[in-house]
């Protein structure tokens, strides 16, 4: 990952692409076989399902032809989830708030990392690599207060604006003991900062951004507002920054070593951790422990927020009891486990463990 942007970005198309080939290959899992060998009879319960789909998600088609475009988008989709359910057996997956929508709509709509790959040596300061110690065999920042009510990025590609707001509530809420809802559209508007060795992969609004270079426009800007004094729009717009408003001050940032154990200790002694991961997985995601046979580790494209792990996530299936990361994300309450994913750990499964940063507010 420290070679050219070229080469990294190649890396990371040749591991989606591969991973995709894999999914779409009929003989790969015989599921996948009778899913498609059925495909003659999803044309009437598929209708029947969008429409108790559109029903149940207040969805409205303009016409009659994009009423019909989005039916056969929903139809692939079923089959989507069928191949993600047979390639991820932890989790459930199936239809939700996104199934009118194709993969690469969804991917330029609700995700929105930039730069692809994880950069862990030249974005702030690398962490030192903290003794495990005595950790809880679970634990979760949801249960101390340190996290907000989740949010909803809209379509907009901002979910790194929401990892790094996460990120800073829970600094600040552990720093004095206030939980404040702060600013993504501060971010979203205001924040054009860019990575100090890719000089391209700088912030933009609702089209992608990094949570380090977050970071530094914030340190830089003197601060973040809260929500209530810079509300979220899901657009981009003017900047309306006032720096009387400022509700907390950043100190510094780190960068946290890919090493699991470690992400545990800091995730425990420092608070919610910004993370990116490759949500391939997270548009037909209902519940479970995902943990999927192939995620590509180096397409990193969503922000999220780590909240907490536990050490025995139940499946039924030949993989027993399997140890999790909790996860926030900013897709609503109704998406995934009201609005969380759980994801197994120990394995850098989809990249959790390669952009991870921790941020310490200024407590004077
Ligand atoms: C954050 O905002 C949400 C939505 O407006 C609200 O329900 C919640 O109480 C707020 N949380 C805090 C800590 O202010
Ligand atoms: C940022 O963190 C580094 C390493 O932890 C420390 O050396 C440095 O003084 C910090 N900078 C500020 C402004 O606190």
């Amino acid at each position: 990952m420290k070679g050219g942007g070229g080469l990294t970005y190649a890396a990371c198309f040749t591991l989606l692409t591969c991973a995709l080939t894999l999914l779409a290959n009929p003989e790969y899992d015989p599921k996948i076989l009778q899913v498609t060998d059925n495909h003659h009879l999803l044309g009437t319960a598929a209708e029947l399902r969008f429409k108790s789909f559109a029903q149940e998600y207040g969805k409205e088609y303009s016409t009659r032809a994009e009423y019909l475009h989005r039916l056969g988008v929903f139809a692939e989709n079923l089959i989507r989830a069928a191949e993600h359910q047979a390639m991820d057996p932890t989790a459930k997956h199936g239809v939700t708030q996104f199934s009118d929508l194709s993969a690469e709509e969804f991917e330029s709509m609700y995700t929105g990392v930039r730069g692809g790959a994880a950069d862990t040596s030249e974005n702030g300061v690398v962490a030192e690599e903290m003794e495990a110690g005595d950790l809880p065999e679970s634990f979760d920042w949801r249960e101390r207060g340190a996290v907000t009510d989740v949010k909803m990025q809209g379509s907009c590609g901002s979910c790194w604006a929401f990892s790094t707001t996460g990120a800073i509530e829970g600094a600040n809420f552990i720093a004095t003991g206030k939980l404040l809802n702060l600013s993504e559209q501060q971010l979203v508007d205001c924040d054009h900062a860019c990575d100090a060795k890719e000089k391209d992969a700088c912030d933009n609004g609702c089209s992608g951004g990094l949570m380090t270079n977050a970071y530094k426009y914030l340190i830089e800007a003197g601060g973040i507002e809260e929500e209530n004094s810079y509300p979220y729009t899901g657009k981009r717009g003017e900047c309306q920054f006032k720096p009387q408003n400022v509700a907390v001050k950043l100190a510094n940032f780190t960068t946290i070593p890919i090493n699991e154990d470690h992400i545990a200790t800091y995730l425990f002694h420092q608070g919610p951790l910004a993370v990116g991961l490759n949500a391939v997985f997270m548009q037909t995601y209902i519940g479970g422990v995902s943990c999927p046979l192939i995620c590509g580790k180096r397409w990193i494209n969503h922000g999220v927020l780590l909240v907490g792990y536990g050490s025995r996530g139940y499946s039924i299936l030949r993989f027993g009891y399997k140890p999790y990361w909790i996860i926030k994300n900013s897709w609503g309450k109704r998406w995934g486990e009201h609005g969380y994913y759980r994801l197994c750990r120990g394995h850098g499964m989809c990249g959790i463990n390669t952009m991870v940063s921790a941020v310490m507010t200024q407590t004077s």
